[in-house]
């Protein structure tokens, strides 16, 4: 391919349909925004209301948009979801799993039960989101799954038992899938966030000793804002980075080199 085809309309998604998973608050409204800025139309399956306001920054940006209130793990939702946005956006082309919880308690209080829950929501509902994606993915050759990984797909980590589990098996799934659906022209991604200011690190900001320990951790020296993930998403959503995949891009302030 000659260079000179190179245009920054790779990095457009004009057209193009995306799904982002619990994108209506924290990380994922900055996923589902950053992909409407960069022209797609947005589906977000949500438990939350919101009040509208996801779909008024969305629709300020002059793409459509759809919601649906679903608890992801319920059987028979992520075939719902996927079908749901076809018939209403008309494709799937952008998915991104960002829904995801922690529970965190001392090791011997965290049982099959507190387990269990976050497998399903952090691990087997990404799973099935993108096999039912995959099905509509592979007939038009091509498409996008990006999966909210976590420093804990690298990293153990105290307080949870499963964060550090479910986060590194989804990376695991995202090499998997990725070399499986490779030849179809699908790109599977995932993206690594640091330490940000959200309702999952509540409880590790309200504590001034974690949260003075987590920042001497960083040498951006700050803890992360939402936008600082948003060229990260429209670069693996788009053109751009068709030939990146099966790669788990870390955005975290510096955070692991230290
Ligand atoms: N905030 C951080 O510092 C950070 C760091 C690394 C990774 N992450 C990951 O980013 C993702 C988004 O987290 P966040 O920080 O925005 O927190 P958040 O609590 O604001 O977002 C989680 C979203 O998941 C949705 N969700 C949870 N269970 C669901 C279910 N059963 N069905 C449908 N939706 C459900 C929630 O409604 C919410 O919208 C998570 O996967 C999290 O692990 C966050």
């Amino acid at each position: 391919m000659q260079i000179q085809n190179f245009t920054m309309d790779f990095f457009s998604l004009k057209g193009k349909n995306a799904i982002v998973t619990g994108g209506n608050t924290g990380l994922g409204r900055s996923f589902a925004l950053a992909l409407a800025k960069a022209g797609a139309n947005l589906f977000i399956p949500t438990i939350l209301d919101d009040e509208g306001t996801t779909k008024g920054l969305i629709e300020a940006e002059g793409v459509g948009y759809e919601a649906m209130q679903v608890d992801i793990t319920e059987q028979g939702a992520p075939k719902k979801i996927i079908e749901t946005c076809v018939a209403t956006l008309g494709g799937i082309d952008i998915l991104v799993n960002s829904a995801g919880i922690c529970i965190s308690d001392e090791v011997e209080n965290f049982g099959r039960e507190q387990w269990d829950k976050m497998v399903s929501i952090n691990l087997t509902a990404a799973f099935e989101l993108s096999f039912e994606a995959s099905k509509f993915m592979i007939p038009q050759k091509s498409g996008k799954i990006i999966n909210i990984c976590s420093l804990f797909s690298f990293l153990g980590g105290q307080w949870s038992p499963a964060y550090a589990s479910t986060k590194h098996g989804l990376a695991g799934f995202t090499k998997t899938y990725c070399d499986e659906l490779a030849q179809h022209n699908i790109q599977v991604n995932g993206i690594a966030p640091g330490y940000y200011k959200t309702a999952i690190t509540e409880k590790t900001r309200s504590d001034p000793e974690t949260s003075q320990r987590v920042l001497d951790h960083i040498p951006a020296n700050r803890w992360g804002e939402t936008m600082d993930l948003m060229g990260t998403t429209i670069f693996l959503a788009s053109r751009a980075s068709d030939y990146v995949n099966g790669h788990i891009l870390v955005v975290d302030g510096g955070y692991l080199v230290r």
